[in-house]
């Protein structure tokens, strides 16, 4: 796809992994082999994801990434080529292997559990990132997670505020976050589980994602956007009153990458200029479209085909 010379422009500072994918007739318990009945293998890395979920539905993204000098790095390089991803921060680690991800797929619920191994994602640096600046600086939303190592993404987000640039923090995996990063996002977008184990707080009602989101609001971004799964999501914005969006009932086929094309999709949607909750119930409608599909990025809508929702 053309990107438009008017075109959001976002920069992603994070992960690249290849995802290899089991369909299983339930998850498996601890000690416990089990048969699966297919097998895929695809582009993934929540980082990635949301790079190329952004591309689709029209942005013109860059990326600052690290893979490692194998097959899954050059497949990875030559797939955001194909998306139409600036790769000019792309880099390569000489001692690292390529992130890798084995996820299973319970092939009734279209749940899912992930193993990472960040491989070199691990090793983009801070100095990778201050290299890589003028990337950030030129867009006007910058989106990070918690799969490349928390100083590199704090990194970015300095260089973002510095420069005034939006920042999205998608804290996937959930863990400890620095009170300087937290001061320095703008909207921070957890899931429901991610939202619990970084304040304590139960999320399984809204309520409790209310007050997540709000102990979250507390320690720094005014804007909280907590996924809810299938349910949909909550927004909290400053001092307003919670909003909930309620997702369209599907029959789901495969959650993996729903959370990544939610935030891809909000990214694209904040920095073409839409209200938070005009991009928020897009999102949910983009990402709910995700879960009928099998795989990561293969089951990711493109502009044309959600022109409906887009508009
Ligand atoms: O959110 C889904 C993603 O998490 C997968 O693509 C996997 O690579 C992990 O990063």
């Amino acid at each position: 796809m053309t990107t438009q010379p008017d075109a959001p422009r976002i920069c992603m500072v994070g992960s690249c992994n290849i995802d290899l994918i089991a369909r299983v007739p339930r998850l498996p318990g601890p000690g416990e082999t089990l048969i699966g009945t297919r097998f895929q293998m695809g582009f993934g890395g929540k980082g990635a994801n949301q790079a190329v979920m952004a591309a689709r539905l029209g942005a013109k993204v860059s990326v600052v990434a690290k893979v490692g000098r194998d097959i899954f790095g050059q497949d990875t390089l030559k797939n955001f080529e194909k998306e139409g991803i600036d790769t000019t921060y792309f880099m390569f680690d000489d001692e690292r292997f390529s992130g890798v991800a084995p996820i299973s797929v319970d092939e009734v619920t279209g749940q899912n559990s992930i193993i990472i191994v960040p491989g070199a994602n691990d090793g983009l640096s801070p100095a990778d990132v201050r290299n890589a600046a003028p990337a950030i600086q030129g867009a006007q939303l910058v989106i990070c997670q918690l799969e490349v190592p928390v100083e590199t993404t704090l990194e970015a987000f300095r260089v973002a505020k510095e420069a005034g640039v939006t920042t999205i923090l998608n804290p996937a995996p959930a863990a400890p976050l620095p009170d300087e990063l937290l001061a320095l996002t703008d909207v921070c977008a957890p899931n429901e589980v991610e939202a619990e184990m970084l304040t304590g707080v139960k999320t399984d009602s809204t309520e409790g994602a209310e007050q997540a989101a709000r102990a979250l609001q507390a320690r720094g971004p005014k804007t909280i956007v907590v996924t809810l799964g299938a349910r949909g999501a909550l927004v909290v914005e400053g001092d307003s009153p919670a909003e909930f969006v309620a997702a369209e009932k599907v029959q789901a086929v495969d959650s993996t990458g729903a959370g990544d094309s939610f935030v891809g999709s909000l990214a694209y949607a904040l920095a073409a200029g839409r209200s938070l909750g005009d991009a928020v119930r897009m999102s949910c409608a983009i990402a709910t479209r995700s879960v009928l599909k099998p795989g990561t990025q293969t089951s990711f809508p493109y502009r044309e085909e959600v022109m409906g929702i887009v508009g």
